[in-house]
């Protein structure tokens, strides 16, 4: 794994580069952080970083600035969330475009050797999500181009962006197409949270109110596959060291129904069966979609280890302790 390096982490106060930091600073690395969020939202810190805050990478003077002396950078920032969030902002979404545009162009003229993008499933094309179960998404099913509105077609220009800086100037790209990532440290509240933050925080609250129903968005037959963080931190740095600069998958093929993961939920918290009220009219997205791992494991020799049991029951103990800690108020897990 990458040791001794100066590497700089964008969007380092999210779920994903926090964790990112953590390993990069565990490996011996110098590592400069940057979020557009103040510290107090940072939802991990560490002291032995040189953290900025409150950076907007949207403005290229901060780029600028930012891109100096440094060996890699990971471009993990973005605005996002889940179906709730990526469906009602999407203009928002899109925005995110200037941050990969600048940082590309400060690297390049910083003479950048190596730059990671976090790209999204959410770049597949949606006609091949229709299905309750589908094959998993192999890469070349990106194209012929027709991902989510506002966020996946940010993603989908922003992995071409990264191509062609490749291509005209040597900056050598990496890019992950992320599914789903869950686990401690992420979002679970405010309206930005992922369906097994969400789904967790509900039979949470369910048990603690001795309530006998959740809230389910759609008919609860729609699948995914999700990916814990550990496994996704593992994948991107084995992929950044790899010397394939196309985009690759970073996910799980442990394809499941929501209804599937909430069995899962209430399995781990030992409540009885919860009643589940479907909101057919909340943010649904695609109707099936998971992760087609061939290519990781070929040019990786790699694929994801851990469980979606296993991975929900660290997720669900981590947040059952924060929401005994905040109560009702809404987390620091909440700011963009
Ligand atoms: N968020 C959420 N909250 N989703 C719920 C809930 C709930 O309480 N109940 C059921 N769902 C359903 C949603 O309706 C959707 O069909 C499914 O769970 C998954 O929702 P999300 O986890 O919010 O989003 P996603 O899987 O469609 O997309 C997410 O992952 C992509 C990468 O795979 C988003 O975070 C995207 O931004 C990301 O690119």
């Amino acid at each position: 794994m990458i040791k001794n390096k100066k590497i700089l982490v964008v969007g380092a106060g999210g779920f994903i580069g926090g964790h990112l930091v953590k390993r990069l600073l565990e490996n011996d690395n110098s590592i400069i952080a940057s979020d557009i969020k103040p510290k107090e939202y940072w939802f991990q810190d560490f002291d032995n970083a040189e953290n900025h805050y409150s950076m907007d990478m949207k403005e290229i003077n901060n780029c600028r600035k930012i891109v100096k002396n440094i060996d890699y950078v990971f471009n993990m920032a973005c605005n996002m969330g889940g179906m709730g969030f990526i469906e009602n902002n999407k203009a928002e979404c899109m925005q995110s475009v200037l941050i990969n545009t600048n940082l590309l162009i400060a690297c390049k003229e910083e003479g950048i050797k190596r730059y990671f993008f976090s790209s999204s499933a959410c770049a597949y094309n949606k006609s091949k999500q229709q299905e309750v179960f589908i094959e998993g998404l192999k890469e070349s099913d990106a194209y012929p181009a027709d991902p989510e509105d506002g966020y996946g077609w940010e993603k989908l220009f922003s992995e071409r962006m990264c191509r062609h800086f490749m291509e005209d100037y040597n900056i050598e790209v990496r890019i992950a197409r992320y599914h789903n990532i869950y686990g401690p440290f992420g979002t679970y509240d405010g309206g930005r949270e992922k369906a097994p933050a969400a789904l967790c925080r509900k039979v949470i609250y369910a048990k603690e109110n001795n309530e006998n129903k959740i809230d389910v968005w759609g008919d609860g037959k729609q699948t995914r596959s999700f990916l814990f963080i550990d496994d996704c931190i593992e994948g991107t740095l084995r992929l950044f060291e790899s010397d394939f600069s196309e985009p690759v998958n970073i996910g799980s093929d442990e394809q499941v129904s929501i209804n599937q993961m909430i069995d899962l939920i209430e399995d781990i918290s030992k409540i009885k069966k919860l009643k589940r009220d479907y909101q057919l009219d909340k943010p649904k997205g695609v109707r099936g979609r998971s992760s087609n791992n061939d290519l990781v494991k070929k040019v990786l020799n790699w694929s994801f280890k851990i469980k979606l049991k296993d991975g929900l029951k660290i997720t669900y103990e981590w947040m059952n302790s924060e929401i005994n800690k905040h109560g009702s108020n809404l987390s620091r897990f909440t700011k963009s």
